[in-house]
C-alpha cells in the first residue's frame, strides 16, 4: 500500500517468497515452543473455540469456501502502526496492551459515552461469520470473524438526524506503536463509512477470529470488518467512533487521494492506478481467481450505490 513509487510492481506480485520463507521460520519457531511447553493460544487447532466466547449464530458468507489457515491470517498482516512488512507485524505487536481499553462514542448522537471494551464484549451475542477478505494489493483470504453487527452498536448510540457518516479512529501511541514514528501515514489511522453502509447488516465490529480473541496483529481488541470493501477500510484497534455530518477523510485518502477513495468498494472493473483489480490470489493458492463485484456481496449491498458512478466514487 505504500504510495511511494519505488517500483511499479504491485506488492501482490513480490510477497510470495517472503511469505514462504516466513512460514518456514514460523513452523521452526512453533516446533521450538512446543518442545519447551510454551505453545501459545494461536497454536491450537483451527476451529477450537475460546471458552471466553459464547458464540451464538454461525454463518458462512463465503460460498462454502475453505477458510484460510490461521497461521496465514495471523502472520501476513497490514498494520502500519507496527511495521510495513507484513511478516513482521505479529512479532512487533506481541506486547501491545489491549487492556485497559476504552472506545469513545462522540458526535451527533443522543448517547455519547466512553465504553470499556469488556462492556462492549458483553453488549451483544457474539456471532461467527465466515467472510471473504480482499486486500487492495491483490491477495485475499477467507476468515471466520467473531463479533456483532456494527448497526446493533450504532442503534444503542442513537444517532441524530445530523449524523450522515461514521468515522473510526485507531489508537495513537508512539511508545507502543513504533510505526507511528515514521510518517508513512498521517497518524492516527482514520476510516469512515456512510451511515447506511455502517448500518448494513454485513458490517461487523469484531473482537475475535477463528473462535479466539483477536490477536494483536489483527486489530485487537476491536476492529471493523466490511467484507464488500477493500481490506484497508477494515480499521484496527479502534478507540473512537464519531458520528459526523461531513464525509470523513480517511488516512489513505489523505496520503494519496488519487489512489484511495472514500468508498473503496471491491470492484474488478475499476483498476488501482498502478495495477489491475480484475483478479486476486487467495493466500495458499497459486492460480489467480477473478475478483467478484462487491467481493461477491452485491445482493446485500449493491442497492446502496444505485445511480452512483463507481468510477468517480471509487
Ligand atoms: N488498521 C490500522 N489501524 N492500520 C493499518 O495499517 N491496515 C489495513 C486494515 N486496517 C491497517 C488497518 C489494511 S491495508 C488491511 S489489508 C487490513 O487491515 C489487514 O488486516 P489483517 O492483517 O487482519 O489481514
Amino acid at each position: 500500500m505504500i504510495t511511494k513509487k519505488e517500483t511499479d510492481i504491485p506488492p501482490s506480485e513480490i510477497t510470495d517468497e517472503g511469505l514462504y520463507l516466513n512460514r518456514r521460520e514460523f513452523i521452526a519457531a512453533a516446533a521450538a515452543l512446543v518442545v519447551t511447553g510454551a505453545a501459545p493460544d494461536l497454536f491450537a487447532r483451527e476451529g477450537d473455540a475460546d471458552p471466553k466466547f459464547k458464540v451464538g449464530k454461525r454463518g458462512a458468507y463465503a460460498g462454502g469456501e475453505k477458510t484460510t489457515p490461521i497461521l496465514d491470517a495471523t502472520h501476513y498482516n497490514n498494520f502500519y502502526e507496527f511495521s510495513t512488512e507484513k511478516e513482521d507485524v505479529a512479532e512487533r505487536s506481541k506486547n501491545f496492551r489491549t487492556r485497559p481499553w476504552t472506545v469513545s462514542v462522540e458526535g451527533h448522537v443522543n448517547k455519547p459515552k466512553v465504553y470499556d471494551i469488556d462492556e462492549i464484549m458483553k453488549m451483544f451475542p457474539l456471532e461467527e461469520r465466515i467472510y471473504r477478505f480482499r486486500c487492495v494489493e491483490g491477495w485475499s483470504m477467507v476468515i471466520p470473524w467473531v463479533g456483532f453487527p456494527l448497526g446493533d452498536f450504532m442503534k444503542r448510540c442513537e444517532p441524530t438526524s445530523n449524523a450522515k457518516f461514521v468515522e473510526f479512529m485507531t489508537l495513537k501511541d508512539q511508545k507502543q506503536m513504533p510505526g507511528q514514528t515514521r510518517n508513512v501515514l498521517d497518524w492516527p489511522y482514520v476510516e469512515g463509512l456512510r451511515l447506511d453502509e455502517a448500518l448494513n447488516p454485513l458490517a461487523m465490529l469484531t473482537v475475535g477470529m477463528y473462535g479466539k480473541v483477536l490477536p494483536n496483529q489483527n486489530g485487537a481488541p476491536l476492529r471493523l470488518v466490511v467484507p464488500w470493501k477493500y481490506g484497508f477500510k477494515n480499521i484496527k484497534s479502534i478507540v473512537r467512533i464519531r458520528f459526523v455530518e461531513q464525509m470523513p477523510i480517511s488516512a489513505w485518502m489523505k496520503a494519496n487521494p488519487g489512489e484511495y477513495g472514500f468508498y473503496s468498494n471491491v470492484n474488478p472493473e475499476v483498476d488501482h492506478p498502478r495495477w489491475s483489480q480484475a483478479r486476486e490470489r487467495r493466500i495458499g493458492e497459486i492460480a489467480k481467481r477473478k475478483t467478484l463485484m462487491f467481493n461477491g456481496y452485491g445482493e446485500q449491498v449493491a442497492h446502496m450505490y444505485e445511480g452512483m458512478d463507481l468510477r468517480k466514487y471509487f
